[in-house]
Order: C-alpha cells, then structure tokens, then sequence
C-alpha cells in the first residue's frame, strides 16, 4: 500500500497574524524566499505525494495561483532576458496534481480536514498543515518516518510530536504517550490542557497521517476548545475505540516553523534568511552591527 494524497488545510482566518493577514493568507507569507505553503509542498513532493488537496476559504485564491503554470511570466522572463529566474519557477513544474475544496464555514482544524472525505474516500492520507514548515528549508523526512510506522504497525493514525517547554502546553493538542522513545504509542490525546493537567511535554507539530477511519470520528466530534471541531477530539475517539494510534517525535533538525503568531513568524524568517546562500553571509553581519 501506498500514501500518496496529501490534505493541506489553509482555510484558516489567521487572525493572529492580523494585519498581515487582512487581505492575504498566511499560508503566503514569506519566509526568506518562499511563501511558507511552497516549503510544505516541497516537503511533500520530497515524501511522494502525488496529489495535493488544499482545503481553502475566503482570501485564498493567492494559493492556487501560486501553484498554476504562469505561461505569460515566464514569456516576459525570456524576452527581457531574465532567463536566470526561470529556476526560480521550476516549483511550478513538480511532478504534481493539485486539487482545492472549500471549507466554507470556518469551523476548526477538525472540519478542514473532514471537507477531505468526498476526495479521499477510502485511502489513507497525510495531513500537512498549510501554516508550518518543519526543518530548515523544510529538510524533514518525518512524513516519511511516519508513514513507515503507520504500514508497519497498521495503525489508525501516525501524528507528529515535538517537545516544548511546560509553559506552552496549554497551546496545543498534548500526547499521553503509552511507553517511550522516538516512535512511542498513543494513550490518548488532549486538546489545549491547563499546564497542570498536561501528560507530558509533547505537542503534535502539524502533520499527520490517517486511515479513513478519521472521518467517521469526525463526523460524531461536538466543537471542543474555542467553540471549533478539534481535530485532536477525533484522534481521541479513534483511540478510545481501540485504535492503534502512534506519534513520531521530530528529530534536533526538524525544528517545526509555526507561522501562525507573529513571535514564531519574525525568528523563521530570520533564520531562514540568515541560512540563505547569496544573503544570509551579509545579513547576519548587519544583525551584529545593530545587536
Ligand atoms: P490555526 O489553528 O492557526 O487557526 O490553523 P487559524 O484560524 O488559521 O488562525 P488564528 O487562530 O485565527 O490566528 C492551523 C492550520 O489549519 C488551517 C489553517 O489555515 C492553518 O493552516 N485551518 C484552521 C483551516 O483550514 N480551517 C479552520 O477552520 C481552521
């Protein structure tokens, strides 16, 4: 069996990242030079996906046309001479299929991916969050990791981890993890915790994978945290069920870039520009002078 179809939500509002966002998603802004959701799907394509279902919103059409062939661009690159650029589109031309659906009331991470089900069907599939880039330049291999464990051990799920520090919990879907190490199973999942109640230090970091299974969860979730359908609410009831859930940690170089509040977005972009060939050398000479 193989994965293949990928989900990516970004029908999100972004509010956090208003005024920014006012008029354009955040799935587009840039960090250094690419807009976040091309370092998402490069990441997939690297994985072996081949068909990429965006679950967009209002505001998002900046995302397919980022993703279109753009004929008269590169028309006008030749005839002026600016043959050079045109590696600049070769993303355009990745091996492929793009399709977008949309989430027409914004209603949580949950009913972005449940919008999946008419596409999906009976396959398993990754979910890959619009708004997060994992690895500097988006080097990660976790999907790859996950997948793998999501064959072996015939799980109902595989989800992302990584550890943060105690205070920053009660911001995201926290694992219970069952015993220890890199790949552990899952006791259960729970959705923005006190501090108090958190199992543990590990957060899911934005990307998964699913039988199709999901989607019979997500059709019987209530909204949960935020008044929104929890798409860890889900992944609880596929565990309370008896499904074999399992997280895979991220390794020291698969930092998960969080682009969805301004503090996370200003350190990504800084990091990936000063990791820039041609002016990261320049760049990090200026920061020292002003430092
Ligand atoms: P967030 O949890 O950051 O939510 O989304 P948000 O609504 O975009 O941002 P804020 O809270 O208003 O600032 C995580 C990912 O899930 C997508 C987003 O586009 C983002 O890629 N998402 C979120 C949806 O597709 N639909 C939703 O209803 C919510």
């Amino acid at each position: 069996m193989e994965i293949n179809i990928a989900v990516v939500p970004v029908a999100g509002l972004g509010t956090r990242l208003l005024p920014a966002t006012k008029s354009q998603p955040k799935e587009m802004l840039p960090i250094g030079r690419k807009p976040v959701v091309q370092y998402v799907v490069e990441e997939l394509a690297r994985v072996g996906m081949e068909r990429i279902l965006f679950i967009t919103g209002p505001g998002k059409a900046s995302i397919e046309n980022h993703f279109d062939l753009d004929n008269e661009l590169i028309q006008v690159l030749r005839q002026n001479g600016k043959e050079d650029l045109l590696a600049e589109l070769s993303f355009e031309r990745a091996p492929l299929q793009y399709f977008y659906t949309r989430q027409r009331q914004q209603l949580g991470l949950g009913h972005a991916v449940a919008c999946a089900r008419p596409f999906v069907g009976g396959q398993p599939f990754a979910v890959a969050l619009g708004d997060s880039i994992i690895g500097l330049n988006a080097q990660s291999d976790v999907l790859g990791r996950m997948t793998r464990c999501f064959l072996q051990k015939k799980a109902e799920a595989v989800i992302a981890f990584t550890e943060v520090a105690r205070d920053r919990v009660p911001y995201y879907g926290v694992a219970k993890p069952k015993d220890e190490g890199g790949v552990f199973e899952l006791e259960d999942v729970i959705e923005k915790p006190r501090i108090e109640d958190a199992p543990s230090n590990l957060v899911i970091a934005a990307r998964y994978i699913f039988a199709p299974s999901i989607f019979e969860a997500l059709e019987q979730i209530q909204p949960g945290a935020g008044g929104e359908y929890q798409l860890t609410d889900a992944i609880r009831m596929v565990i309370q069920g008896g499904g074999k859930v399992y997280g895979v940690q991220l390794e020291a170089n698969e930092h998960r870039y969080d682009v969805g509040n301004f503090d996370s977005y200003f350190r990504a972009f800084v990091e990936f520009a000063l990791a820039d060939e041609k002016c990261g050398p320049t760049l990090r000479k200026y920061l020292e002078s002003i430092l």
